[in-house]
C-alpha cells in the first residue's frame, strides 16, 4: 500500500509552488513507448540513427519514416488518469508549471495549461532553410522526407542528441525548479541531461523532491520521498483525479 508523508501531504494539499518534471513513463499507461528498460525505443533502435542531427543529415527519409510511425502511434494515445489528475489539480491551484520531456502533447491534451516542452513536440515541424516551426498532425504525411513551402528541408521540431535545449523553456524550467516548494519527478529515468538535473536545482532551493517512478533510478537515492508507483495510479491518489 503506498503512503505518503506528513510533509507531502500538507504541501500538496497547500497546492502552491508545485513544480512537476515528467518523462516518458508519465505517458506509458496511455501506451507511448519508453526509451530505456526492457520494451524501450533504445534497446531496439539506435540513437546515432534516429536521434542526431548527424543520422538526419545522413538518411533524412530513414528518420521520417520512424517519426511517421511514432506519429501515428501517439496520434491514437489519449491522456491517462495521471495527466487527468495533474490537469485538474492546476485548475485548483491556479498554477503548476509542468516541465516535460515528452514530445507527445498528451500533457496540453488532458488540458494543463503550463507545459514547458524540453524536448519539443512531435507534432510541429521546422524547416532547415528559414526555421520557420509549424503544427502538422497529418498521418501519415504524405510526402517522406516532408519539404517546406520555401524548398527546404523540414525535419521534427524535436530536440536530439548533440543539440542545445531552446533556451527559452530551459530558463523557464530552472526558475521554476528554483522557486519550488514541492518538485514532483514523474516517470523519468533521470539520466538524460539537462533535464535530469532539474531535481538536485529544486532540492538545493529548499524543495521537498519525491520521485514517482515503479523502478529505482540514479535519482532514487537523492530524493526525499520516493513513491514506487505507475503515475496513473499514484497521482490520482497524491493529487485527486479528474472531476
Ligand atoms: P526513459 O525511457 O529513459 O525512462 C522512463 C522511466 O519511466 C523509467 O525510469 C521507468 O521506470 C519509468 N516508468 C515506466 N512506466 C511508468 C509508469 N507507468 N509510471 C511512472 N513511471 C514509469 O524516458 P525519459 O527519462 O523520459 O530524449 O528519457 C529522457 C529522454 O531520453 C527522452 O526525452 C528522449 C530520450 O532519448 C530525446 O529524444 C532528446
Amino acid at each position: 500500500m503506498l503512503t505518503f508523508s506528513q510533509r507531502l501531504k500538507e504541501l500538496a494539499e497547500r497546492g502552491r509552488g508545485v513544480v512537476v518534471l515528467t518523462g516518458a513513463g508519465m505517458s506509458a499507461e496511455s501506451g507511448v513507448p519508453t526509451f530505456r528498460g526492457k520494451d524501450g525505443f533504445w534497446e531496439k533502435e539506435s540513437v546515432e540513427d534516429l536521434a542526431t542531427p548527424w543520422g538526419f543529415a545522413r538518411d533524412p527519409a530513414k528518420v521520417w519514416r520512424w517519426y511517421d510511425e511514432r506519429r501515428r502511434q501517439i496520434a491514437a494515445c489519449r491522456p491517462n488518469a495521471g495527466h487527468l489528475s495533474l490537469a485538474a489539480y492546476e485548475a485548483r491551484c491556479g498554477d503548476l508549471p509542468l516541465v516535460t520531456q515528452n514530445i507527445d502533447g498528451l500533457h496540453a491534451a488532458a488540458g494543463s495549461r503550463r507545459v514547458l516542452e524540453l524536448h519539443g513536440n512531435i507534432f510541429r515541424v521546422r524547416c532547415e532553410r528559414d526555421g520557420l516551426v509549424t503544427e502538422d498532425r497529418r498521418t501519415p504525411l504524405p510526402v517522406i522526407p516532408p519539404a517546406c513551402s520555401c524548398g527546404g528541408l523540414l525535419r521534427p521540431d524535436v530536440v536530439w542528441f548533440g543539440e542545445t535545449l531552446p533556451a527559452r523553456v530551459m530558463e523557464e524550467a530552472t526558475a521554476a525548479a528554483e522557486s519550488a516548494d514541492l518538485f514532483l519527478v514523474i516517470g523519468t529515468s533521470s539520466v538524460v541531461y539537462p533535464a535530469a538535473g532539474l531535481p538536485a536545482v529544486a532540492g538545493a532551493a529548499g524543495a521537498w523532491v519525491v520521485e514517482i517512478n515503479p523502478e529505482e533510478t540514479p535519482l532514487s537515492d537523492q530524493v526525499d520521498e520516493v513513491l514506487r508507483g505507475k503515475a496513473a495510479e499514484v497521482l490520482p491518489a497524491l493529487l485527486g483525479g479528474a472531476p
